[in-house]
């Protein structure tokens, strides 16, 4: 079996339904639940004995040593993190607590495993690294989209703690010999995409006739990759990469924010138009920029598709119909994830600005 961590968070929860989708290998699934983690991203999987979920921290090392000794997996694939750029600039805390300081008890938990590993189950075991674009710091208009051979200049408490969890894991390679491969991707969206993120916010902000917030003049540009893409290049190193490689992922597809909010704006006007027969568009409010906002990310993921193949599937138009359509289809769920502490979030984030 595999072992994922953060497997109920945004990109865990879809990779694990594709994963169980096109394989019937178990998956166990460890996730401490904190408020991006959400069980219903999981109902599907209720009753299939192919799914083995555990609450708990990737920092607790006796509930890993644990649960690895139970499991055997032959792969460990770790999305677990505090991922939210705006959180982490309110409270950076559980950021290294996670980030940094559980990704080093993780890996030292796995390299304990790893090593008491023989023969084949040893050579094949892989430790993947699920991590971020934004290691790479900011980006000017004119500069070539970021290789994996760019510095690590990251600007932003998460990102910085992202950053530190991929020299960890680097260290753990060279100096311990644990078969490690690390992907930085771009900004993902789709379905199950927590709402306090740009593209989902601005979905459920706009049927809820609220503002829909843009920071600063919204020229800042992101690469944004479909969630199902991501799962597939994650697949993909997992089955093919080299190990000790790093393999940038994005979506070929980089777009200023203000295009991202009035392309859903004019998605919505389709799909569920008004009643007074205004735009969507006319909710957008400009508000206060975000402290140390980076102005540009852009990935070059040559090296994955030369090396393994792996293009995304999608477009921007057509991931972004879908995700709309998702939105649509699953108020349900909207409703369920905006509890008191969802509340609380928008109340810190947008009251000053
Ligand atoms: P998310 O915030 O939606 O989910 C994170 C999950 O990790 C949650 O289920 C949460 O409960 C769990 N978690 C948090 N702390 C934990 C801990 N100490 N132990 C165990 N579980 C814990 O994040 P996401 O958007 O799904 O991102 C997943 C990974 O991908 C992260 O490592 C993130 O840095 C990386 N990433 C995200 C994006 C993006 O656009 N969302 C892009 C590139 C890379
Ligand atoms: P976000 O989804 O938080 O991802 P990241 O900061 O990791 O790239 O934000 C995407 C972009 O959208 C980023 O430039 C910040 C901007 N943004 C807004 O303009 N308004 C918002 O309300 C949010 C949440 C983000």
């Amino acid at each position: 079996m595999i072992l994922v961590t953060g497997g109920a968070g945004f990109i865990g929860a879809n990779f694990v339904l594709d994963w169980l989708a096109q394989s019937d290998e178990p998956v166990l699934n460890l996730d401490k639940l904190t408020y991006a983690g959400n069980l219903e991203n999981l109902a599907s999987l209720e009753g299939d004995a192919r799914h083995v979920f555990v609450q708990g921290d990737i920092g607790d090392a006796p509930l890993l040593e644990r649960l690895l000794a139970q499991h055997q997996p032959r792969a460990l694939i770790n999305f677990a993190a505090e991922s939210h750029v705006d959180r982490s600039i309110h409270g950076p805390e559980d950021f290294i607590q996670t980030n940094v300081v559980g990704t080093m008890r993780l890996l030292q938990s796995v390299r304990a495993y790893w090593q008491a590993l023989t023969g084949a189950q040893r050579a094949e075991f892989r430790f993947l690294h699920v991590s971020t674009d934004e290691v790479y710091g900011s980006l000017s208009p004119t500069d070539p989209a970021f290789t994996e051979n760019n510095k690590l200049e990251p600007n932003s408490p998460y990102s910085a703690s992202k950053a530190a969890s991929d020299h960890l894991v680097r260290a753990w390679l060279h100096t311990y010999g644990l078969p490690v491969l690390t992907t930085n991707c771009s900004n993902n969206y789709g379905p199950l995409h927590f709402p306090e993120k740009l593209i989902p916010l601005i979905i459920v902000n706009a049927l809820a006739g609220k503002s829909l917030p843009v920071y600063g003049d919204g020229l800042q540009v992101r690469d944004w990759l479909y969630v199902k893409d991501h799962c597939s290049a994650i697949r993909r190193v997992l089955a093919a990469g080299r190990v000790g490689e790093i393999y940038n992922v994005g979506g070929w597809n980089e777009k200023p924010n203000i295009e991202i909010v009035k392309t859903i704006c004019a998605l919505l006007d389709e799909l569920r138009p008004k009643g007074d027969g205004s735009s969507y568009q006319t909710q957008i409010t400009y508000v206060q920029d975000r402290p140390g906002h980076d102005r540009r990310y852009a990935i070059d993921a040559s090296k994955i598709e030369r090396e393994l193949g792996w293009k995304p599937a999608e477009t921007f138009a057509t991931g972004i119909r879908k995700t709309v359509q998702w939105y649509l289809d699953n108020q349900d769920w909207v409703t369920h994830v905006q509890s008191g502490a969802y509340r609380d979030w928008v109340q810190t984030n947008y009251a000053g600005r």
